[in-house]
């Protein structure tokens, strides 16, 4: 179907043959960014340089829109970034009606991708900058690490689930293929986050997306001075998600501020899990 029907058929209402249109038009530019302001100029501008289909457009600007309103999303690299990253190609196709609901989805393996509200807050707290070396605990379906690379072209991400780290690196492949060439920017690993990735430390951002009881040691050791960590810490189930800022005083010492993005709110994540000889063998909670 060509660019011209497909237009046609959507203006009309009917269904979608595919989640895409075609290729993404053109190469991507740093220096783009959609209209922010209006929903039928941003879906026009992405239709025509992102080649996306209108419909996932039109939910991911009222999600958007949510997000203003909730105080989760507050600057605008960071809209851009969300509004750039099409989250219904990282969700399963049984929740694919759900991609743009404010709550977390099964991707399967027994995890979740983050609701779109935590990814948001929880990014915009690290708030990368270009360049910056940012670490994500946590891969999972990709969408946080795809997001991010809309923020900075020094993307790491880790991941513990073998057979998910795979399933993800085939969706990151089919969309490079496609076009979504920032994606090239992530390096991935299947390994345990816990110990962070010292080869590619010291990071200036840290973002973990499974829940502790703790901060782990590696991961503040790896982080470098007044970097920002975002981190959910607590008990099973019931963590509360923590800005944890590394500072160096005058005398070379480190200390560390920790504040809550919440506000004392619980936020439920799935737990960090341990790696022993190959198999996930429990948690990494105390
Ligand atoms: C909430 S889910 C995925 C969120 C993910 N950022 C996304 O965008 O879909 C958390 C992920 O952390 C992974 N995980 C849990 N413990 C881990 C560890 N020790 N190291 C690396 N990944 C871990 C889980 O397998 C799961 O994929």
């Amino acid at each position: 179907m060509d660019r011209r029907t497909f237009l046609a058929l959507s203006a009309a209402g009917i269904g979608w043959p595919s989640l895409a249109l075609a290729a993404v038009p053109g190469p991507y530019d740093w220096n783009a960014a959609p209209p922010m302001d209006d929903r039928a100029r941003y879906i026009d501008w992405m239709v025509t340089n992102r080649g996306e289909n209108p419909d996932f457009l039109g939910q991911r600007f009222d999600r958007f829109l949510a997000l203003i309103a909730h105080s989760d999303i507050w600057n605008d690299r960071n809209k851009r970034a969300f509004l750039l990253t099409p989250r219904e190609r990282f969700v399963t196709a049984a929740n694919l009606s759900r991609t743009y609901q404010v709550h977390y989805l099964d991707i399967g393996f027994g995890v979740t991708i983050t609701g779109p509200h935590s990814v948001a807050r929880m990014t915009n707290t690290i708030d990368p900058q270009m360049g910056e070396r940012v670490l994500e605990i946590g891969t999972g379906s990709g969408y946080q690490s795809a997001y991010l690379s809309n923020l900075t072209d020094q993307v790491f991400s880790i991941e513990i689930v073998q057979k998910l780290y795979e399933r993800t690196g085939g969706i990151y492949d089919a969309l490079i293929a496609e076009g979504y060439t920032e994606y090239a920017a992530i390096t991935r690993k299947n390994d345990d986050g816990y110990y962070g990735w010292a080869d590619h430390a010291p990071f200036d951002k840290i973002i973990v997306t499974c829940g502790i009881d703790h901060v782990p040691q590696p991961l503040l050791q790896q982080l470098k001075p007044n970097g920002v960590m975002v981190i959910p810490v607590g008990p099973p189930g019931a963590q509360h998600v923590l800005k944890v800022v590394k500072q160096e005083s005058a005398d070379g010492k480190f200390t560390v501020a920790r504040s809550d993005i919440y506000h004392g709110s619980i936020v439920n994540f799935v737990p960090l899990t341990k790696l022993e000889n190959g198999k996930i063998v429990g948690t990494h909670f105390n």
